[in-house]
């Protein structure tokens, strides 16, 4: 080309980039910043554009503004793995050929893990699948508080305590927005149950509600950064969480200053006027005539569709409200469907695999290991048999808006046969007949389950394979069917379903080597634990599920994990029924509709604050895990006696790795407060960590006592308090089992 044609070229390209950058809009100018870029976009916007943003345009999206270039908002559940594309305005699956996921394990088990470093690695797989499918916003993580192990969704949060759940759930939000994908922190807040939980009305004092329920969606917002939230479907104080005006603007958007978007649950709007004033950003799911699930015009007779646009051109509302929610949605989409810098993620990729395998290891937690039974050996095994309906039922498919498309899903008995097959005589037996469905809004696990033997039959089959091996490994549990981990229905009770106590028991008669798999995501009742030599609880663990529990199984991995909830022995163990109203009193909202009041009368004794108040001895206790190896803990000590409640207080304990084979701890501190002017817990979780060691290794643990750590709320001064006196620095293996103190005082 002749140099004259480069230099008409270079000339005409020069004339182009300086018309565009004359004429490139701030908003779209990715040099300025979102703020500017934000006021920039709502000062072009109009009033049908603003009103248009604010609200969804199918069943997971939102329009954006076409004639500026503003793209739609698009959102997908869910906190375990990304959602199959359903049809526009459906729940049903579209049924994509390359929407097949990575199903990584329940949030329970990442809870489990008490290690930070995979709830980051976790936000990272995660969201590198949602921003490969092109998604602005990841509908997690879910992370209310286990207030009974009745609620259905436990399986998807992060446990009973507020420190753990906080902690773990910053670093995922994390890992999840390097990516450029909003997370959705849900269900914000207090929907602590399934059951009524369109009209549970949880009644909670302001102590409470900001000792337990808030503190781990605080973190999320604050530590982790949260891009957007997600209000629950329940009630709190008579108005609906999505657009709670306590909960949104006074807290959430007021003390805490959070500058995200507010997203209602799918579904939860009920009214205009209280959704404008209520602190709601976004509308999802609604149904709009009350008489069916959406209809063809059904998006602009949302809520916040042409009832509100109405409502202000009458002048029943100022546009205030709206631009507020329109400047959160700018501000969501600049971070995320406009953010050019996006890394561009990846789906099912080896990197993923590897991360569902590893914290699925880490996070199966070893609750028993009597003469150290496990890890299987071939000195001491020949012939293994695996029973249990869980060792071959597929559990990625099931439960509710988390259930998942995987690309594959390898079930225990796989993982067994392909660590075990070629050293060991392998046989299975069914034992039980559970849940033999295996389809969720059209994705099919392909089972054919069906088994039409009788009890009888499956046991006596069960017991007489149990007789023949040097060791039975019984696969059972829950399943994310109805009522047995599931969304939108809780469990009916703590026990086992389909009979499985009594064929444990029966195991455990004909075979004294049996080990117990329990597969849920939340405690149930284990009348037989005495009579069982070791018990392990693995979570839902998604698509290495086989290979996960043969890692640990085998000794390959050495299990670290520690329960993020108690195993109570029995409902009455568990504050929410001894003294709290579940599943609440019929009562009336403001227009009259039915709802259910529930008042958290147990406050803040919540889990092993209140196996502590009542000195009570669960099954397991919170914290508790064991490993292959054994830790011996040094005398802590703190590094100063006394100081003001500004200083930091360091508190040291060495950690010894005793046993023959390398491994990790959690190493856990608790505070216990030797005097104070309220009722407080025996001890409270404010710190954790993991240490790995060799055989043999000592590694000092240090842990930083600050303010907030030695703090209550005290609701009539509506203000954290530290107050003056002795404290006690509780280093534990677990809740129950404190192995050194240290005490320190604040003048
Ligand atoms: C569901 C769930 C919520 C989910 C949403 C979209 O009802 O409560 O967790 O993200 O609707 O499926």
């Amino acid at each position: 080309m002749k140099l004259i044609n480069l230099l008409a070229a270079a000339a005409l390209m020069m004339g182009f980039a300086h018309t565009m950058a004359a004429q490139t809009p701030v908003y779209l100018d990715d040099s300025k910043s979102i703020e500017e870029r934000v006021e920039d976009a709502l000062s072009k916007m109009t009033l049908e554009e603003k009103i248009g943003i604010i609200h969804a345009q199918s069943k997971f999206s939102a329009p954006g503004v076409p004639r500026l270039g503003i793209p739609e908002l698009w959102c997908t559940d869910g906190p375990m793995g990304v959602r199959p594309e359903v049809l526009w305005d459906e729940w049903e699956q579209a049924s994509w050929t390359n929407d097949s996921c990575t199903a990584f394990p329940s949030l329970t088990c990442l809870a489990a893990t008490w290690n930070t470093d995979m709830a980051n690695l976790y936000g990272k797989s995660i969201g590198e699948e949602a921003r490969f499918r092109n998604k602005a916003v990841l509908l997690g993580p879910g992370i209310n508080i286990y207030r009974t192990p009745l609620c259905g969704r436990n399986f998807e949060y992060l446990g009973e305590d507020p420190y753990l759940s906080g902690k773990m759930a910053t670093d995922y939000v994390k890992g999840v927005q390097d990516n450029g994908v909003a997370v959705c922190v849900k269900h914000f807040a207090l929907n602590n149950n399934e059951i009524n939980r369109h009209t549970s009305n949880p009644i909670v004092d302001d102590r409470t509600l900001y000792e337990i329920y808030l503190p781990a969606f605080k973190a999320a917002a604050l530590d982790g950064g949260a891009w957007s939230f997600m209000g629950g479907y329940n009630l709190f104080r008579g108005e609906h969480a999505s657009y709670n005006p306590i909960l949104m603007n006074d807290i959430l958007k007021g003390e805490w200053g959070w500058d995200g978007a507010v997203i209602s649950d799918w579904g939860a709007v009920h009214d205009t006027e209280t959704a404008v004033t209520g602190g709601l950003d976004m509308e999802f799911g609604s149904w709009t005539d009350g008489l069916s699930n959406g209809r063809s015009n059904a998006y602009d007779n949302y809520w916040l569709a042409n009832p509100y646009l109405n409502g202000i051109k009458e002048g029943k509302f100022t546009e205030d409200e709206l631009d507020d929610k329109v400047r959160r949605v700018l501000r969501l989409t600049f971070r995320t469907a406009m953010n050019r810098n996006r890394p561009w993620g990846s789906m099912v990729s080896d990197e993923h695999i590897a991360a569902c395998r590893k914290i699925g290891g880490e996070g199966i937690v070893l609750l028993k290991n009597q003469n150290d039974l496990l890890p299987i050996s071939p000195e001491k095994v020949k012939k293994i048999a695996v029973i249990g309906e869980n060792a071959i039922k597929m559990m990625t498919v099931g439960g509710g808006s988390s259930s998942l498309k995987a690309a594959y899903e390898i079930t225990p008995l796989e993982g067994i046969k392909k660590r075990f097959g070629k050293d060991f005589e392998i046989v299975y037996e069914r034992g039980y007949v559970g849940d033999t469905l295996g389809e969720y809004n059209g994705v099919k696990t392909n089972q054919d389950l069906r088994d039409f033997r009788s009890v009888a039959e499956l046991t006596d089959a069960a017991v007489k394979a149990a007789k023949d091996a040097d060791i039975v490994l019984y696969f059972g549990g829950l399943n994310k069917a109805d009522h047995n981990d599931a969304e939108d229905s809780d469990r009916l009770s703590m026990e086992l379903p389909y009979g499985q106590d009594a064929l444990i028991k029966a195991l455990a008669k004909a075979n004294k080597n049996l080990v117990v798999v329990n597969i849920s995501g939340t405690g149930v009742a284990m009348p037989w634990a005495d009579e069982v030599p070791a018990i392990l609880q693995a979570w839902y663990l998604g698509n290495e599920t086989g290979n996960a529990i043969a890692d640990v199984l085998s000794g390959d991995v050495n299990p670290s994990g520690k329960l993020p909830y108690t195993y109570y022995a029995d409902l009455m163990q568990c504050g929410a029924h001894k003294l709290g109203e579940y599943p609440g009193t019929p009562a009336k909202d403001k227009f009259g509709n039915d709802i259910f009041d529930m008042p958290y009368n147990e406050g803040i004794y919540v889990g092993y604050r209140f196996i502590d108040k009542n000195n009570l001895k669960p099954t397991f206790p919170f914290g508790h895990g064991l490993s292959y190896t054994t830790f011996k803990y040094g005398k802590a000590s703190v590094d100063k006696a006394q100081g003001s409640k500004n200083d930091k207080f360091t508190v040291s304990v060495p950690v010894t790795n005793t046993g023959k084979r390398a491994g990790s701890e959690v190493v856990e501190l608790y505070i216990h407060d030797s005097k104070a002017s309220v009722d407080r817990p025996e001890k409270e979780l404010k710190g954790f960590s993991k240490v790995f060691l060799q055989p043999g290794e000592t590694k000092t643990v240090t842990f930083e006592i600050t303010e907030p750590d030695l703090s209550f709320f005290d609701a009539d001064k509506h203000a954290w308090v530290c107050e003056p006196g002795d404290f006690e620095a509780l280093i534990g293996a677990s809740s129950a089992d404190i192995r050194s103190k240290a005490k320190f005082t604040v003048h």
